[in-house]
């Protein structure tokens, strides 16, 4: 026993050093999880994003002009619902070309932005959480839009599979859907995971990338300068590591016909139509 206790011990001291890293590794992993993504755009993101994006008008006709050249116009009831529709470029570009939209967005200074941006346009705004979608199922839309990269902030790959078949639920037959988002199926690493986002003589955005098996944690770091100097200012949030092929399949499996699958401006733009 004597010349087995050192062995026991020691076999004990790696194996509580094991416990200890799973458990801090499951605290983070949790964490990570529960990185509330409405908290960081309302207190941070949502305060600066319509500056990140920069010119509204040039942008908005860029959309508005994409939307046209891929027939996505009024064929049928002409609802339009525009999810995660922040300060309003789909939204804006949809009622523009005819269609009457339901902008839906958790965060309520984005939703001020597009309460200006609209002017008299006919877009009804609703403050609410788009994995909710289904609420809106009796305003018949022909047409949903998730653009933007909205739909990884969606908690994981099964919140995200609910939400595509919540969006087929609602949709008129023959109804079509956008989504915009990035694919994140290849990992930063290193110094690459810091990317320069924007600056101007006020304020400096970088954006830093860290990768995990599901998800990636997102940290916006923003510089402002101050009568005090620069300041600092950051926040996280987590995001989940879609690709292009598994949206694809979901698409499919759930009852869509791909007719359109390019990237514009570095994002993966999808439009499905739904097919019964
Ligand atoms: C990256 S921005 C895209 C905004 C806009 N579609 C665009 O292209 O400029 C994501 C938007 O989705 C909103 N958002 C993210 N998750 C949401 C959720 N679960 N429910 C409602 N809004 C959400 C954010 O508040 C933000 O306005």
């Amino acid at each position: 026993m004597r010349f087995l206790d050192p062995i026991v011990n020691s076999n004990d001291i790696t194996y509580n050093k094991i416990l200890f890293i799973c458990k801090l590794y499951h605290i983070f992993e949790k964490d990570l999880s529960n990185m509330n993504v409405k908290e960081h755009y309302d207190t941070h993101l949502g305060n600066f994003y319509s500056w990140m994006v920069g010119d509204f008008d040039l942008k908005q006709k860029e959309q508005q002009n994409y939307f046209i050249s891929h027939n996505l116009t009024v064929s049928d009831t002409g609802i339009a619902l525009d999810l995660g529709a922040g300060h309003g470029l789909q939204s804006v570009s949809l009622a523009k070309i005819g269609f009457k939209v339901i902008a839906i967005d958790f965060n309520e200074q984005l939703l001020s932005e597009l309460k200006v941006n609209i002017l008299d346009l006919p877009v009804e705004i609703v403050c609410d959480d788009i994995k909710f979608v289904r609420k809106y199922a009796k305003a018949n839309p022909e047409l949903i839009v998730c653009a933007g990269d909205t739909i990884t902030h969606l908690a994981d790959k099964n919140e995200i599979e609910q939400f595509i078949k919540d969006c087929a639920g609602i949709l008129k037959k023959n109804g079509k859907l956008l989504f915009s988002f990035r694919d994140y199926s290849h990992a930063l690493t290193g110094d690459n995971r810091f990317i320069p986002v924007k600056s101007d003589e006020t304020k400096i955005l970088t954006c830093c990338l860290d990768y995990f098996e599901d998800r990636l944690l997102v940290t916006d770091l923003l510089h402002v300068k101050t009568d005090a100097g620069w300041q600092q200012r950051v926040s996280s949030y987590s995001k989940t590591r879609i690709n292009e092929s598994s949206i694809i399949e979901l698409l499919e499996n759930i009852g869509f016909n791909i007719l359109v699958n390019e990237t514009v401006n570095r994002m993966n733009t999808v439009i499905a139509q739904k097919l019964v």
